[in-house]
């Protein structure tokens, strides 16, 4: 089994056996963070942001430098040749000659896919639209994982924006493909978890799927309490945003009746979903999982980009 060369552009382009060799080299750079500070020594990242992002864009810029890379690319679209008028697939047909590994964030649904199409490096999606964002499931997973140590038989609550949420949508998809996961899906009617998304999901594999506007009456009952931002970008009137963007709110009191050893997590960032007073729980472990994002990333593309022998 080999990811060289290989694209992420959906969480599904990978199995789980490759899933696991990714974390497996997550956790050795995380116990040895030296060993791997020269291995990208010469190998460039193209940084190609076409919408706005502080954890995924720096993550994996800080990811690159960490391994002794170089990164080069833009964090806003105005300031590249789309704002003249060119196509992704110039862009990259071009860039697969300046740099060896390439993320790209976009706010159009599907492309990175298409980027990929006209790349000769390897392209990793940085999110696409309200579609997915397959290292944020990377990263969510490690957290899981390290905290949970399995990422089957648990039951994992995604809270808030599931409508246009990339994460959850990427995040339940990859959960269904291990077995005995029971999913509770807590959201505004307005923003449940999309249709296509739900018949995608492994039901052989997936034990329940419970969906409720009511927090309080599932909260004692669930591993991993996943929370959202309600996504103000996706919304087309702005009206509908300010009526449902306090739809739930985690507090010191809701917690009250989780489990003691339930993980809180958020891909960040946060707005007003997560009261500041949770970040002394014990059990909030949202800069944990941003971190991890840093050690995941490595892993990826000195995995993609071959730099790395022993997998
Ligand atoms: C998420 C994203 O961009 O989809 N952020 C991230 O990558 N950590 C979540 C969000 O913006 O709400």
């Amino acid at each position: 089994m080999s990811l060289v060369g290989k694209h992420l552009i959906d969480p599904g382009d990978f199995t789980l056996t490759e899933f696991d060799s990714v974390f497996q080299l997550a956790e050795k750079i995380i116990e040895n963070k030296e060993d791997f500070s020269e291995i990208c020594k010469g190998k460039i990242l193209a940084s190609l942001f076409y919408e706005p992002s502080t954890r995924t864009r720096l993550s994996f810029e800080s990811a690159m430098l960490r391994m002794g890379g170089k990164v080069l690319g833009f964090s806003d679209a105005n300031v590249s040749s789309t704002s003249k008028g060119e196509s992704i697939a110039d862009t990259i047909r071009v860039i697969s000659s300046y740099a060896d590994i390439a993320v790209i964030r976009h706010p159009k649904e599907g492309a990175p896919k298409l980027a990929s199409k006209y790349s000769s490096i390897p392209i990793i999606n940085g999110g696409d639209g309200g579609h997915q964002h397959p290292t944020q499931t990377l990263t969510d997973l490690l957290t899981i994982r390290t905290f949970k140590g399995s990422l089957q038989g648990i039951s994992v609550a995604f809270c808030g924006d599931l409508k246009f949420g990339r994460t959850v949508h990427s995040l339940i998809k990859t959960l269904s493909r291990y077995p005995y996961n029971r999913f509770i899906l807590i959201s505004p009617r307005e923003l449940r978890l999309p249709e296509h998304i739900k018949y995608s999901l492994d039901n052989q594999k997936t034990i329940e799927i419970i969906e409720t506007e009511d927090l309080e009456s599932v909260i004692d009952n669930i591993d991993i309490f996943y929370m959202t931002r309600i996504q103000k970008e996706r919304f087309f009137n702005e009206a509908d945003y300010v009526r449902l963007k306090d739809s739930y709110i985690l507090n010191k009191e809701k917690l009250k009746c989780a489990k003691k050893d339930m993980l809180i997590m958020h891909p960040l960032p946060r707005v007003n979903e997560i009261s500041y007073e949770v970040d002394e729980d014990d059990r909030a472990v949202y800069f944990k999982q941003a971190e991890f994002g840093v050690y995941v990333r490595m892993a990826l593309m000195a995995l993609l980009l071959g730099v790395y022998k022993n997998a």
